[in-house]
């Protein structure tokens, strides 16, 4: 079974994916991995930059991106057998992940290689939670389940200046709801795979919701279709 979750940066599909997908391994007789798309694409401009690409040359990044080993385990992910979970967080790669996100040979790659994830997990009867912008549109349209998880970006803002507070550093509210709302635009109208709500998707907006609750409706949900 594949449950999809898209939705805007920042309104808590990681935590949320994973925590479901742990859940359910929990509470059926069934395995679910978690597939975090977005740390592909992260991938891919971590590669760009160790290898220095002119970035303004899209085929210079597609080249590295055909040949480049992405695998995914227990919702870790691997560039070239390198655990690059944590290194594509930073703001470097961050800034740089458009150059892969916006590149439509890239997202036929990355697509490509998310149906075959699934593909293998389904064939080994474990089930699949994968979260991003396009996973319930354009990559899994005929998924049984699908979550559109958002939040206002003024949401999102506080957020995201909670968790820099909680590592010990200051944020700007207005620098950073620029960010969050630039990124939402660029995320809504890239020509290929644009985030979308899913006509047929559950949609939970999570401000002042706690990731416990927002995890307890979708594991309601999902468990439905178990
Ligand atoms: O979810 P995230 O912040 O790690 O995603 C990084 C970028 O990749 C984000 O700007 C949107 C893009 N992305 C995408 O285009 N399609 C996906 N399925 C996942 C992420």
């Amino acid at each position: 079974m594949i449950i999809t979750i898209d939705g805007p940066a920042g309104a808590g599909k990681s935590a949320a994916a994973r925590l479901l997908a742990q859940k359910l391994s929990e509470q059926s007789d069934k395995t679910f991995e978690y597939l975090d798309t977005g740390s592909m694409y992260r991938a891919i401009a971590l590669l760009g930059l160790r290898r220095k690409v002119d970035w303004n040359i899209a085929k210079q990044l597609e080249n590295l991106a055909e040949k480049a080993s992405i695998t995914v385990a227990d919702g870790k992910t691997f560039l070239d057998g390198e655990n690059i979970t944590e290194l594509v967080r930073s703001p470097e790669v961050t800034e740089k992940t458009r150059f892969a996100a916006d590149n439509p040979v890239i997202r036929q790659i990355m697509v490509a290689l998310q149906r075959s994830i699934a593909e293998q997990l389904l064939q080994h009867g474990k089930g699949l939670v994968t979260e991003g912008r396009d996973q319930g549109t354009a990559v899994f349209p005929d998924a049984p389940l699908k979550f559109f998880l958002t939040a206002t970006a003024e949401e999102r803002t506080k957020r995201r200046l909670g968790e820099l507070q909680q590592r010990g550093k200051q944020g700007n509210f207005n620098e950073i709801f620029r960010q969050i709302t630039e990124r939402d635009q660029r995320d809504t109208s890239r020509s290929v795979g644009p985030l979308k709500e899913p006509t047929n998707a559950i949609r939970i907006v999570s401000d002042g919701i706690t990731i416990e609750n927002v995890v307890n409706q979708l594991l309601q949900e999902s468990k439905k279709f178990l």
